[in-house]
């Protein structure tokens, strides 16, 4: 029987901040912190625990745990394996063969317990881990998801609203295609509650937007922050928190997740990120879009790219 608990694997940064997330989010009984290092991860799991005392937040049952407590979880969250460091070469895909061998490892784990939790895939390079999880084991497809570019959207969303001083949930537009260097937008559909980017200038009385500078700026945001930090956390830790809640809440809400493509706009055979309506059967569907010419020959573009990657560790 599956409860309303969430297995996070991995207590690093992103797993722990991932944790707090998620705890604060209210709409989690219980989550398990799972960790080859099991004294981190109790640790991790104590320390949110009192964070409860303050936060008021039902009674959560939060502590470390093993793959079998996999086996009544509604959600599973995939962090674990190395992020980029900083002085290494500031692009996700140099994590590729690492993390595709800790992808197989925790999947091959997973697999023994559930057939039924939704598997939120984080750990980078995002993309080409969702592609392996989705396409080297026998688990339903639609109940592995990558966080994708739902961050990046997140960083876009920021970054409009406050040019323009507009609430970023009535921000609407994507950024799609590798959660990296390729990643696109759709600004032909980008719009400020209901008013086309192009016509927000003169609308909202502010300058325009330098639309490649802003992706620019949303394509460079998780390795400047890592050169700043040493890592990041609190974005992505908060997209997953997202997704939870879309999952635990049966929201069917539209987020740009990373899944593997069967012939939906033209690309197939790899996981890139496009619009998915997201419940609690995880991905119930993809959205085709209306993209301009040169948007998807940039979402081709990406998923090429992407697939060029994939071929490095089949
Ligand atoms: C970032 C990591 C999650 O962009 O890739 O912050």
């Amino acid at each position: 029987m599956i409860k309303n608990k969430v297995c996070i694997i991995g207590a690093g940064m992103v797993g722990s901040a991932t944790m707090m997330s998620i705890l604060n989010s209210g709409l989690v009984a219980e989550i398990v912190m799972i960790d080859q290092n099991e004294k981190k991860a109790a640790g991790e799991a104590l320390d949110a625990f009192h964070t409860t005392s303050f936060t008021y937040v039902p009674n959560v049952l939060i502590r470390q745990g093993n793959y079998e407590d996999c086996k009544d979880a509604q959600i599973i969250v995939m962090s674990a394996g190395p992020s980029v460091k900083p002085g290494e070469k500031l692009d996700r895909r140099i994590l590729t063969k690492t993390n595709a061998e800790v992808t197989r490892s925790v999947m091959k784990e997973i697999i023994r317990y559930t057939q039924e939790a939704i598997i939120i895939f984080v750990s980078n390079p995002v993309d080409v881990v969702t592609y392996i999880a989705q396409n080297e084991f026998n688990y339903p497809r639609n109940k592995i998801i990558g966080s994708g570019t739902l961050l990046d959207t997140a960083r876009m969303r920021r970054i409009i609203g406050e040019h323009f001083m507009v609430d970023t949930k009535n921000v609407h537009g994507y950024i799609l295609g590798e959660h990296g260097a390729t990643a696109m937008a759709t600004w032909s559909l980008c719009n400020l509650g209901g008013i086309p980017l192009s016509d927000c200038s003169k609308k909202f009385n502010k300058p325009a937007v330098n639309q490649e500078q802003v992706l620019k700026e949303v394509i460079d945001a998780g390795m400047n922050i890592l050169m700043a930090k040493g890592y990041t956390n609190y974005g992505i830790a908060e997209a997953v928190a997202r997704m939870v809640k879309a999952i635990v809440l049966n929201e069917l809400s539209v987020l740009p997740v990373s899944t593997t493509l069967e012939g939906e706009y033209g690309i197939k055979d790899v996981a890139i990120s496009v619009p998915c309506i997201i419940g609690q059967e995880g991905i119930q569907s993809i959205l085709d879009i209306p993209l301009t010419k040169e948007e998807h020959d940039k979402l081709l573009a990406s998923a090429n790219s992407l697939k060029e990657i994939i071929r490095t560790i089949e």
